[in-house]
């Protein structure tokens, strides 16, 4: 599959299968800037080494295909991180994912980076990939904005009417059918997904890894 424009939104508990199938996913496309908190995808996105200054500037100026991820300054990790979001806009033509999307995004507020992605990215030709396992947290703005999301496995009940709010925020006319779906990703098999796009049926699939 290649992405086109679209913002990717991934949810799901502890080990679920996110990072497995962002791996799927953004294995396929040219460009890959990747902000990686815990340094989960060394080996297929190497680490871009250098300053985070460096790293900026070379994110402003990519070439013409690149697999980099970046791991953000502790001490100044808002700071490194819109930084980086405005680098990757200006140079378009990317595929950028944000591991721990919780991170950046509260139910208040955004930080200005990521709401540079998601109101504007796609018209410089980016593709927004972001992951969570705190779904409750992540700010409204976000997920309505989000095309094409995979819910993996959320086995907390207190979760559940969140979920189901924002699958009707997707489009889900019916309160009982959204709140059907949750209950499934509630009890889902580990590495199993309910993939839900604007305008079309939920689906269903799972991740997979050779062996
Ligand atoms: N279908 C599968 N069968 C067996 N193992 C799998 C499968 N999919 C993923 N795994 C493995 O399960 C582990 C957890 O998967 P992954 O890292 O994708 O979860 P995650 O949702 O990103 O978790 P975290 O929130 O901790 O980052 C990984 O070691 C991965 O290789
Ligand atoms: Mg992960």
């Amino acid at each position: 599959m290649t992405l086109q424009n679209l913002i990717v939104g991934i949810s799901g508990e502890k080990g679920a299968g996110k990072s497995t199938l962002l791996q799927r996913l953004a294995g396929e496309e040219p460009s890959i800037a990747l902000i990686d908190t815990l340094g989960e995808h060394e080996t297929l996105f190497p680490v871009f080494p250098g300053s985070p200054r460096e790293q900026v500037l070379a994110l402003a100026e990519p070439p013409e295909t690149f697999r980099w991820s970046f791991l953000l300054d502790p001490d100044h990790e808002a700071k490194h991180f819109n930084a980086l979001c405005r680098a990757a806009y200006r140079s378009g033509d990317m595929t950028f994912c944000v591991e721990e999307a919780d991170r950046y995004s509260s139910a208040v507020k955004d930080l200005p980076g990521l709401k540079i992605m998601y109101d504007y990215g796609r018209h410089r030709r980016i593709n927004l990939v972001w992951l969570t396992r705190n779904l409750a947290t992540i700010s409204r703005k976000l997920t309505s904005q989000t095309d094409v999301f995979y819910f993996f496995r959320q086995n907390e009940p207190k979760y559940v009417k969140d979920l189901a709010d924002r699958i009707g925020a997707m489009g889900e006319p019916y309160p009982a059918v959204a709140e059907q779906l949750a209950q499934e990703i509630l009890n889902l098999p580990k590495y199993s997904y309910v993939l839900a796009a604007k305008g079309h049926q939920p689906s269903r699939g799972t991740v997979t890894v050779e062996s």
